[in-house]
């Protein structure tokens, strides 16, 4: 459970789409961020602004993700919340709805993919439990937020890669919520459905059918709301069409293990 007004956040994938609303929705509610893409075109969107600052770094590095941390603590006075957004599809849109069989499969697009939708919440989890050990406790609390999706928790044969690497950052934060707990964190997995963002093929202005797809605000007050509760390893799918914000989502157990 974290506190929002008055915390120090940190967004990944900040420069586009969810990450850019999520910033917004963190200033509204009190918040400074560190606003983190690869991108620094898409990041001069915050100049100008002085509760955001543009940090420009390609998440797939360990060393990006210790540096991103430390610039958070050093310029902004802490690190309390920290959302690893950043993300991309992987296999081309243009081929989902093409019938395909294993071997047409392109490894290169694996290769792409799960070092930023993997690996980078590995990274980022871990540069941000240190440096928040490091700033010492925060009586209003910590929590990490990692952006999944519903293909975490669901077959989505469209792109079996991506699939795979969000199912992977829904096990990394129900395996991590013990660990991190001890330290007054909590870590949560947000799993949105369709957004009308850039990495499906939409525009900030473009309109769509909002029953069929979620808004980026939408999943960005998803995402707040999921940093300032008290749960913690869970997962939450967000859906469009759906009065609740989020969903939590339910896992079966194994008989007899652990
Ligand atoms: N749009 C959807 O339908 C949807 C659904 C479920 C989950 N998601 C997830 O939501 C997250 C945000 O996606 P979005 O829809 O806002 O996409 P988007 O393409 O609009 O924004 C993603 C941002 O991440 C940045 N980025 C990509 N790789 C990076 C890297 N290596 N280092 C730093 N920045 C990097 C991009 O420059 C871009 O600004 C992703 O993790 C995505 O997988 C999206």
């Amino acid at each position: 459970m974290a506190e929002i007004n008055g915390s120090i956040a940190l967004v990944t994938g900040a420069g586009s789409g969810i990450g850019a609303a999520l910033v917004a929705a963190l200033n509204r509610e009190g918040a400074k961020v560190l606003a983190v893409d690869r991108n620094a075109d898409a990041l001069s969107q915050f100049s100008g602004d002085d509760n955001v600052i543009a940090h420009v770094a390609d998440v797939t590095s360990e060393e990006a993700n210790v540096a991103m941390c430390d610039r958070a603590v050093a310029e902004l006075g802490g690190l309390d919340l920290v959302f690893l957004n950043a993300g991309v599809l992987g296999r081309p849109r243009e081929l989902h709805r093409d019938p395909y069989v294993a071997g047409d499969l392109d490894l290169d697009d694996f290769r792409a993919m799960m070092p930023v939708n993997l690996d980078a919440v590995v990274y980022g989890t871990i540069a941000a439990a240190k440096a928040m050990a490091a700033v010492g406790d925060r009586p209003g609390g910590r929590a990490i937020v990692a952006t999944a999706s519903t293909a975490g928790l669901v077959s989505w044969p469209a792109t079996p890669f991506y699939s795979a690497a969000k199912h992977g950052v829904v096990g990394w934060v129900r395996a991590m919520a013990e660990a991190l707990g001890r330290q007054n964190v909590t870590i949560n997995a947000i799993c949105p459905a369709g957004v009308a963002t850039p990495l499906v093929g939409f525009s900030a202005d473009d309109d769509f059918d909002t029953n069929r797809l979620l808004s980026p605000t939408q999943v960005a007050d998803a995402m707040v709301a999921t940093a300032a509760g008290a749960e913690t390893g869970q997962a939450f799918s967000v859906v469009a069409g759906r009065d609740d914000v989020r969903q939590s989502h339910p896992f079966n157990e194994v008989p007899g293990f652990p």
